[in-house]
């Protein structure tokens, strides 16, 4: 069942200044752009988000107070590589600013990925080789633009362009990438809509299988899965007002962004009738799916799908019973589209909550008590279709304080066809067959967070925390001691740090203004899972392009416009900029507004199980509070009435 908790958003004005942006907002933002004169008629817009409001304002805020809303706005002015940013005051019907960047690219638009289909396919050599395949039928061939990279190519330079790869499909729905069309790479300006170049790198037959994963496709359906149902005859445990969210102790707002997706502010944990701040925001600020293969088909696939693409612009609406099953809220998210047009993604994030087995129990076999408590936890989710690959994202809020982000990755893999007889792959050893004919490239996807921490106030500092044995000697006589170093992290650079799982090796948050009743500063803890860093040279072009992934953790000090890990404009960047450029610097981070910047993610060496769409892989990490509370926090949680409380 779904729940209507909130009145429509859209028609409301604002009553605080970190409420999603509305249509009327991105209209009237629109009509003060085309007063301003500055417009051409060419222009095309890349992004429209709030202009967030600076901490102390958000701070300071008391409910009725006036709200200040400002629309940040991308504009694409032409076919050439340029951008102009623009912040439109939306109360006092004004342009703000209005900054020229000269050589920097939008992301990928849908406009221009459509344009450079249809100029591919009035090629005459694309055409050509095509037939030279076998294949005559044009309306057989999907077409994907990707974003191209950056390396240095005389046609990249001042352009924007879209390396495209085609795949073969004999009915509609048939699955693509079973039957890569492989060899063959079309070059576009998606500016202009010119084909610059199609690369042909030699014919390889099409796999034989085609890959379906339809319900008709796959044979009789299971028969024996008896229904779970998941019942709330009370209704859900939280609350919804506008974009503010409230559970157990927790209290948070919850926005979609074009790129980064969810994005959480102000997370707060309501603890002895004051609400403790946590964070002042969370997202995922970029992420980067470099591929490892040599093979001139792949071994310039890198694909930025937060910042080339946008976890946002690509999130799907979300259906009951299938995204999301129980008592299920939804927030529809509003957008402004490359014209210049609000448009609404209905159900784009998901709230509803999850029985998450036990959270304590003790057996006491000397009173003869046995106290036993359910967990449960608040999911706020949503999912992008990037091409062939899906990413769910995953926000979990605990009744024991702790909170965690997974992100849920199926889909289909991206693919290359293999010369029958071709058992292996590629002579480099850099594939896996998944299919007669048919391998998919060794790749990564790693992800960078964006944790703006607030532990109970804007100062804090970042430790380093290993668990470590100690020397057997006079003091350690049995050999058996550990103990835990805790580093404090000073400047940026020496806060580019990686995870040590032989070391239990977390990175503690704290104030240390503020101290538990145990006289020890609260915190909370990032409990990074086993992740990789980036496997590309750090001087490849993805290396540096991507050096965020190079790196587990980074820490920089508050800036309100360091906010992608990449830089705001990744898409042919010939890289440098983001996380290396601000933390070049070098700037001191302890007892301050820090920002604590988390690659995670997943190296996918490809499976045949993982053919021909793939079961969900998980990645994530946990935050945890350390000290934050006095002792567990969850000690107030009654038994389950129904089945475990056995007093009443
Ligand atoms: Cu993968």
């Amino acid at each position: 069942m779904a729940i209507d908790t909130a009145a429509s958003e859209s028609t409301m004005r604002p009553t605080h200044p970190l409420e999603a942006l509305t249509a009327a907002e991105i209209e009237t933002a629109m009509a003060v752009l085309r007063e301003d004169g500055r417009l051409t008629d060419a222009a095309r817009f890349a992004y429209f988000g709030l202009d967030e409001p600076p901490k102390d304002v958000v701070a300071g805020f008391a409910a009725g107070d006036p709200v200040e809303r400002r629309v940040r706005v991308v504009i694409v002015p032409g076919p050439a590589a340029d951008v102009v940013e623009g912040v439109v005051d939306v109360g006092g019907r004004a342009v703000q600013s209005w900054h020229e960047l000269p050589g920097m690219r939008p992301a990928m638009l849908f406009e221009e990925s459509f344009n450079a289909i249809v100029a591919l396919n009035e090629s005459p050599e694309w055409q050509a080789a095509l037939a030279q395949r076998g294949i005559t039928d044009q309306s057989k061939v999907q077409i994907d633009p990707w974003p191209p990279g950056s390396f240095g190519l005389a046609l990249e330079e001042g352009r924007r362009i879209s390396r495209c790869l085609a795949y073969y499909r004999e009915t509609d729905t048939d699955n693509g990438y079973a039957r890569p069309i492989e060899g063959l790479v079309g070059f576009v300006d998606v500016g202009r809509g010119e084909v610059l170049e199609v690369a042909d790198h030699g014919v390889v037959p099409l796999p034989p299988e085609r890959g379906g994963y339809l319900r008709d496709d796959v044979g009789p359906m299971r028969d024996d899965l008896k229904p779970i149902e998941i019942t709330q005859p009370e209704g859900p445990s939280f609350t919804v007002d506008g974009n503010l969210v409230r559970w157990q102790r927790w209290s948070l707002r919850v926005a979609m962004d074009p790129y980064e997706g969810l994005v959480l502010h102000t997370i707060g944990y309501e603890d002895d009738g004051r609400v403790r701040p946590i964070l002042h925001r969370a997202s995922v600020s970029e992420m980067v799916v470099p591929y490892g293969h040599t093979g001139p088909m792949h071994n310039w696939k890198n694909a930025f799908d937060a910042g080339e693409w946008g976890l946002g612009r690509m999130a799907n609406s979300l259906t009951l019973g299938c995204d999301c099953v129980g008592v299920v809220h939804y927030l529809d998210v509003t957008f402004g589209n490359e014209r210049g047009d609000p448009y609404t993604i209905e159900n784009a994030i998901c709230m509803h909550e999850e029985d998450y087995s036990i959270l304590w129990k003790h057996v006491d076999l000397h009173g003869g008590t046995t106290e036993v408590r359910r967990q449960r936890r608040l999911v706020i989710s949503s999912i992008a279709t990037v091409g062939n690959y899906e990413y769910g994202f995953y926000w979990y809020f605990y009744l024991d304080g702790s909170m965690q982000l997974e992100v849920k990755l199926t889909g289909v893999m991206s693919t290359m066809a293999v010369a029958e007889g071709d058992g292996a792959p590629n002579g480099a050893g850099n594939a896996e067959l998944v299919a007669p004919q048919l391998a998919a490239p060794y790749h990564q996807h790693l992800f960078n967070v964006r944790l703006d921490f607030d532990v109970d106030g804007t100062a804090n500092t970042v430790y380093e925390v290993d668990s470590v044995p100690e020397p057997g000697g006079p003091d350690n006589p049995l050999a058996n001691a550990f103990t835990t170093e805790a580093t404090p992290l000073a400047t940026e650079k020496r806060a580019q740090r990686v995870v040590d799982p032989a070391r239990s090796r977390v990175w503690k948050i704290v104030n240390p203004e503020t101290h538990n009743h145990l006289g020890e500063p609260v915190g909370y803890k990032l409990v990074p899972a086993s992740t990789p860093t980036l496997l590309a040279s750090p001087e490849s072009s993805v290396g540096r392009r991507a050096a965020f992934a190079t790196r587990n953790l980074w820490v920089t000090p508050y800036r309100p416009d360091e906010r992608r890990a990449a830089g705001d404009y990744p898409n042919q960047n010939s890289g440098g900029d983001g996380l290396p450029r601000w933390t070049a610097a070098d700037r001191s981070i302890v007892d301050t507004d820090v920002v604590v910047w988390h690659t995670f993610g997943v190296t996918h060496i490809p499976r045949p199980e993982d053919w021909p769409v793939m079961p969900v892989e998980s990645t994530g990490f946990l935050l945890a509070p350390v000290g934050f509370f006095d002792r567990n926090p969850a000690l107030d949680v009654p038994p389950s009435p129904d089945h475990c409380d056995e007093g009443t």
